[in-house]
């Protein structure tokens, strides 16, 4: 793999151009994007697009998101683009919002995993607008992650994830959101959340109006979203997450003391009035201010990552308040852990 430094975000920028030959060869390029980095390739060449399953270990019932950098791109894409979708897009795009759409039947079927839609997202990071705008062609980008381990937000995590089975990195820097992108499905009187993001459910509705109810996908029923079903998130230690740590989180720093006891190197990712309370011995993780979810999301899957650099076998993680984006973190803590402490 090699790393490409451009120093500047213009498609001519000659770092740039290189990443636009490897990918239009039919390579797979890692970019950042405002999110967490994203592993390229372009839509329109399936073999390319099946190196990014293998690369990433992924399965191959999940499909991918297109990313474009301009509405003229869509056509390549979707079949419709109703009314709604187009008021969502001129609210939220370029940024972290991703529409599942119909899709025109010229998309491969390696990009949309066999599905009759397509998943798009316009992105806000000017080095992902300008490698798309200099391959000319939508870049397909899944998280460029191993399948199943937290998302990269930096080309570092990137570098020790894929850097043998992928050709190139752009690095861009740190991610600036640090969760994957709200994905969103456009009914005809209703919008249903796939994947809860930095685009928050009140965010939708204000500009949607109260026509359109916003349901929220859960993980019981069959998922309608492949990803939905799958592990994810997970560094190597064991998460348990602590869904009330009680009064200046005594009971968690009470919790966190019984474990190291019995021999487990534990950590605690929490926010930092919690932390305070927690015993000095053991790795103290920060979430920041509860006041400050924005954050807490940029943070967490770099403090997820830096759990296994600590060598932890356990990492305690504090609950965060469930609104806002806060909805969005608390989804992927679930799913990263694998015990949830009630009380
Ligand atoms: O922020 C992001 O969206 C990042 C950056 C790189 O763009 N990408 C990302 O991709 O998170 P990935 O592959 O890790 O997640 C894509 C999600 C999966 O949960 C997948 O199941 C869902 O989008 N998805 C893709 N196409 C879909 C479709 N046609 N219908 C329903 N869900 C779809
Ligand atoms: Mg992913």
């Amino acid at each position: 793999m090699i790393v490409l430094k451009p120093l500047r975000e213009a498609p001519n920028d000659p770092e740039i151009q290189t990443a636009a030959a490897i990918l239009l060869a039919g390579g797979v390029v890692a970019f950042p994007t405002e999110t967490v980095y994203g592993l390229g390739a372009c839509f329109d060449q399936p073999e390319a697009v099946r190196k990014i399953y293998l690369a990433k270990g992924r399965p191959s019932d999940n499909p991918l998101i297109a990313l474009i950098a301009g509405l003229n791109q869509l056509e390549l894409l979707v079949r419709e683009w109703p009314p709604l979708a187009a008021k969502i897009a001129a609210a939220f795009w370029p940024g972290p919002l991703t529409m599942v759409l119909p899709k025109v039947s010229t998309v491969p079927d390696e990009v949309t995993a066999g599905l009759d839609t397509v998943a798009v997202r316009m992105p806000a990071h000017p080095l992902a607008l300008a490698l798309i705008t200099a391959t000319g062609t939508p870049l397909v980008a899944p998280s460029a992650n191993r399948s199943g381990r937290p998302s990269p937000t930096s080309a570092e995590h990137v570098a020790g994830d894929l850097g043998d089975n992928i050709d190139a990195v752009l690095d861009g820097g740190i991610s600036d959101v640090g969760l994957e992108s709200t994905v969103i499905g456009i009914g005809e009187d209703h919008i249903v959340i796939f994947r809860p993001g930095a685009v928050t459910r009140e965010m939708i509705q204000s500009v949607s109006g109260s026509r359109f109810a916003i349901e929220y996908a859960e993980q019981s029923v069959a998922p309608p979203s492949p990803g939905m079903k799958y592990a994810h998130y997970s560094p190597e230690a064991k998460v348990y997450l602590v869904m009330s740590a009680g009064s200046a989180g005594a009971k968690l720093a009470e919790l966190a003391d019984e474990l190291a006891l019995k021999g487990e190197k534990v950590g605690v990712l929490a926010h930092d009035d919690t932390l305070a309370g927690i015993s000095l011995g053991l790795t103290r993780l920060s979430l920041g201010s509860r006041e400050d979810l924005r954050f807490a999301a940029h943070m967490l899957y770099a403090q997820l990552r830096l759990a296994d650099h600590a060598g932890l076998t356990v990492l305690l993680v504090e609950a965060v308040d469930d609104s806002g984006v806060g909805m969005a973190l608390m989804n992927r803590l679930r799913k990263a852990a694998c015990k949830i402490i009630e009380e």
